[in-house]
């Protein structure tokens, strides 16, 4: 195969890359790297839209499990959108091909990831979506892990997130209530047009959260809980789910750590699980296809809102970082080609 076309190929490229584990703050630098050419099964990226997520970081401090550690020096980014420039032998996508991924190396003008590692999407989808599509993926995973029927009650903390709107969404859609909590209201935004029915925000001094909830609910309860934070406020809403009602971990944003008897577990038959992103170890299966296609269908309708924070080029690095770290409210950022979405 042979080296990608373009003005500016000259054998580097431009890429964020850290070689000491630390906070992003910190450790992340601009470099030139040389350019990176596929091999066999592989493609070459032009990479069009990377997004910077709370994982990321997680990976540049190493905090993720083995294997998923940094090689240092490591190219930074996991996940991302971008246009096949090159395919090597056994490669049946066509360059000019727009696909999605969650591999490493990602933050960078280009990228190679192996053949399976591949999601393809059409080729005009919108890039703030195609960008984070791992987003898209933990949002469904996360509705089907909550098992939550039409009619009933489904809470989200962090309510602000990306993530969290995006469940929202896709539970609107299934006629399912969600009650989005959040630790401050974002006069901006009114999470009730990104699929809340009600929103509970925890700055405002109000009636203990069990006795709001047992009232927006009607005395339903909440059938599940889907929560990246943890603390106390876990504990209070456990206590406030109906009948073989389920907790969805997926983050741990808070220090604190909640406390339960186990009669709060015991007498509602109540269900605790984790969960990690479908492709965090393994590539997808020929059978994902149909869910990954219904994925990609439901998410490009402009109706289906995702909050884009800000885009930049990889020399604003430093801001596009510190801004997601320190205001990831203000929505989802991503690196993007020089030009911007095209
Ligand atoms: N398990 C998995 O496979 C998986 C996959 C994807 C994402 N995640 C996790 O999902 C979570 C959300 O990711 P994202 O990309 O959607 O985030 P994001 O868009 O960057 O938004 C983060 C939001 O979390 C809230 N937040 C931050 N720190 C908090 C804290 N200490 N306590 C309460 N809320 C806090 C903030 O809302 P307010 O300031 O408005 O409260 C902020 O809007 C992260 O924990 C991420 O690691 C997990």
């Amino acid at each position: 195969m042979s080296a990608p076309a373009g003005p500016k190929f000259n054998g580097t490229m431009k890429a964020i890359v850290f070689d000491r584990i630390g906070s992003p703050l910190d450790v992340l630098r601009l470099r030139d790297v040389p350019a990176p050419s596929a091999g066999p099964g592989q493609v070459l990226v032009q990479v069009r839209s990377a997004s910077i997520n709370p994982g990321d970081f997680l990976f540049i401090q190493s905090l993720y499990p083995d294997p998923k550690k940094p090689r240092l020096p490591q190219i930074a980014g996991q996940h991302g959108a971008g246009t096949i420039v090159a395919a090597g032998d056994g490669v049946s996508l066509a360059p000019g091909s727009l696909v999605a991924f969650s591999y490493q190396n990602v933050w960078a003008e280009h990228t190679v990831v192996p053949v399976e590692w591949l999601i393809p999407l059409p080729a005009e989808y919108p890039l703030e979506k195609a960008g984070q599509f791992m987003n898209l993926i933990t949002a469904w995973d996360l509705l089907e892990e909550a098992k939550v029927a039409p009619g009933q009650w489904l809470a989200l903390t962090a309510g602000n997130s990306t993530v969290a709107t995006m469940v929202a969404q896709m539970a609107r859609r299934r006629g399912i209530h969600v009650v989005s909590i959040v630790r401050r209201t974002q006069p901006e935004v009114d999470l009730k047009d990104f699929g809340a029915s009600a929103v509970i925000d925890l700055s405002e001094q109000r009636d203990p959260i069990g006795e709001q909830l047992a009232e927006l609910t009607r005395g339903q309860g909440l059938s599940a809980i889907i929560d990246p934070v943890g603390g106390p406020l876990v504990g209070d809403l456990v206590r406030a789910l109906a009948w073989a009602g389920r907790l969805v971990i997926y983050g741990g944003y808070g220090n604190d750590r909640f406390a339960l008897h186990n009669f709060d577990i015991l007498m509602k038959d109540v269900r605790i699980g984790a969960y990690v992103y479908r492709y965090f170890f393994d590539p997808p299966k020929k059978s994902d296809s149909t869910v990954l296609e219904a994925i990609t269908e439901l998410a490009q309708s402009p109706d289906f809102r995702v909050r884009v924070g800000g885009t930049h080029p990889l020399e604003d690095f430093e801001r596009a970082v510190r801004e997601s770290w320190e205001r990831p409210e203000q929505g989802k950022r991503f690196f993007v080609a020089e030009g911007g979405y095209r």
